[in-house]
């Protein structure tokens, strides 16, 4: 985090405490970069408590209620706060036991093609950004995100998938013996161009 940047934390039972001693064993001096919001994220968006601070934010991470309409809300609000050039992360995608949260994210960009768009998917996460950005960062992802994984010692394949409404996505999964990259159906060694 910059000097200048915060990070606001907000759970229905936030464990205010635990945090607070992480952070001061981690990241000692920083009290005040942490913010906690109490409750429940819909009565938070509804009562625009974040709103003052709406387009400020880099990057959101959600992990909170499973629930489809959970998810959505969570996603307008998360979308409401993040700049043009911010991120969205979401946890649990692909997981079979709130198989809702995959379909919220899905539906989603369907529906807000104007202001979300998805980016990857995989090892259950999702990461989405706006279109205004989009484009940076998917060709971030197609130039990148390989030989980022290659020199951390991770080994992943890319794979390009196919449109979701106006904007294709990759999905990263662990690689196997076939090939680094992965266009519909087929594997490929190299970039494909
Ligand atoms: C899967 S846990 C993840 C917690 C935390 N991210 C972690 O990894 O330890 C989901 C969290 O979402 C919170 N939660 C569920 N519904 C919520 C809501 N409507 N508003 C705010 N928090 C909610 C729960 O209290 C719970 O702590």
């Amino acid at each position: 985090m910059s000097p200048q940047e915060r990070l606001f934390l907000s759970d229905m039972t936030i464990r205010e405490q635990e945090v607070q001693a992480w952070r001061d064993l981690m990241i000692p001096g920083q009290d005040k970069k942490f913010q906690f919001l109490h409750g429940d994220s819909g009565v938070l968006r509804k009562r625009n408590v974040l709103h003052e601070l709406f387009g400020e934010f880099r990057w959101v991470h959600i992990d909170g209620e499973h629930s489809y309409e959970g998810v959505i809300s969570d996603l307008d609000l998360a979308f409401d706060c993040i700049g043009r050039s911010g991120i969205v992360a979401c946890d649990d995608v692909f997981h079979p036991m709130s198989a809702c949260v995959t379909q919220a994210i899905f539906d989603y960009v369907a529906r807000n093609a104007h202001k979300a768009r998805l980016l990857v998917l995989g090892f259950c996460k999702a990461y989405l950004t706006t279109p205004y950005w989009y484009d940076f960062y998917h060709q971030a992802c197609y130039k990148e995100l390989l030989p980022t994984f290659d020199e951390a010692k991770l080994p992943i394949t890319l794979c390009l998938n196919g449109w979701n409404q106006s904007s294709d996505y990759y999905s990263i999964i662990p690689r196997r013996s076939e090939g680094k990259y992965v266009t519909i159906g087929q594997f490929h060694e190299d970039i494909p161009s």
